[in-house]
């Protein structure tokens, strides 16, 4: 695991749009995995500003996000699905129906969960995942407690998660629906990189157990030290219960340029 300590969140969108950039350019019909919240937006605005300059394409790219809402109605603007588009999917060059998402809203909800497992194998499997981390450790929606074998699935949100996202809202956790349908951890541990992104004090203990801490399904992120290539992008704030930020510093300084994450 790759801990990288950077002054702000748009350091952090520049690095990992670097990185994105390298694939597309390797792969210009790379499959992206799409988070949703606010630790991705400073990724979305460079990724958005780099393809206005012409840098960067996604029309080959094809994009699976990592989770959605139960209960809201379809044209819910805080539906994950609404919200991609608003912030990544609409303002970049993707093809008509490259970007796809569970679907909360199906009757059968374990067939469009396996549905959504299969759409991302036959696509050949995500190359790059984008994640945030929730408060309590989720990655996607595997609450505390998680498999850590866990495919796409329905999940009840914490309450904690809950009070985190009213702010998407108007501030009233009994609007935030209870429950949403997840990637599980098997799911996002197939994806060939991981970047996990964390940004501000509040988010200090969740990304300290991924990191430092033992594995365990209480803290579902701690699965990513069994990945072989994730790459944490972390300001001050978030990096502060770290042990072992010194050398996190001094490993990133001494990596020659060219490596990237
Ligand atoms: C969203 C998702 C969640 C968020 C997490 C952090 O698609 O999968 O795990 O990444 O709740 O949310 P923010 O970034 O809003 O703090």
């Amino acid at each position: 695991m790759e801990v990288v300590i950077l002054p702000d969140a748009p350091a952090i969108g520049s690095v990992a749009a670097d990185a994105i950039g390298a694939l597309l350019d390797r792969k210009p019909t790379a499959v992206l995995g799409l988070a949703t919240g606010s630790s991705p937006l400073a990724i979305y605005d460079e990724l958005a500003s780099r393809c206005d300059a012409g840098l960067i394409s996604f029309r080959q790219a094809r994009g699976f996000m990592l989770d959605e809402y139960v209960g809201l109605d379809a044209d819910h603007p805080q539906r994950y699905r609404a919200v991609i588009d608003t912030v990544f999917v609409s303002r970049v060059d993707f093809g008509p129906a490259a970007v796809q998402g569970p679907d909360g809203t199906a009757t059968d909800i374990p067939a469009a969960c396996a549905a959504y497992e299969d759409a991302i194998r036959q696509a050949g499997g995500v190359d790059l995942q984008i994640l945030g981390i929730g408060t309590d450790g989720h990655i996607a929606f595997n609450e505390p407690g998680s498999s850590l074998a866990s495919r796409t699935r329905i999940m009840t949100l914490t309450r904690q998660t809950r009070i985190d996202n009213a702010r998407f809202f108007d501030g009233d956790v009994d609007a935030v629906p209870t429950h949403c349908l997840t990637q599980g951890l098997a799911t996002i541990m197939d994806a060939r990189h991981v970047i996990l992104v964390a940004t501000g004090k509040g988010k200090a203990e969740a990304v300290h157990h991924p990191v430092e801490g033992p594995v365990s399904a209480m803290w579902p992120a701690t699965v990513l030290q069994h990945h072989p290539h994730v790459t944490v992008l972390l300001d001050d704030a978030a990096a502060r219960r770290l042990q072992l930020v010194d050398y996190y510093r001094e490993t990133y300084r001494s990596k020659p340029e060219w490596q990237g994450i």
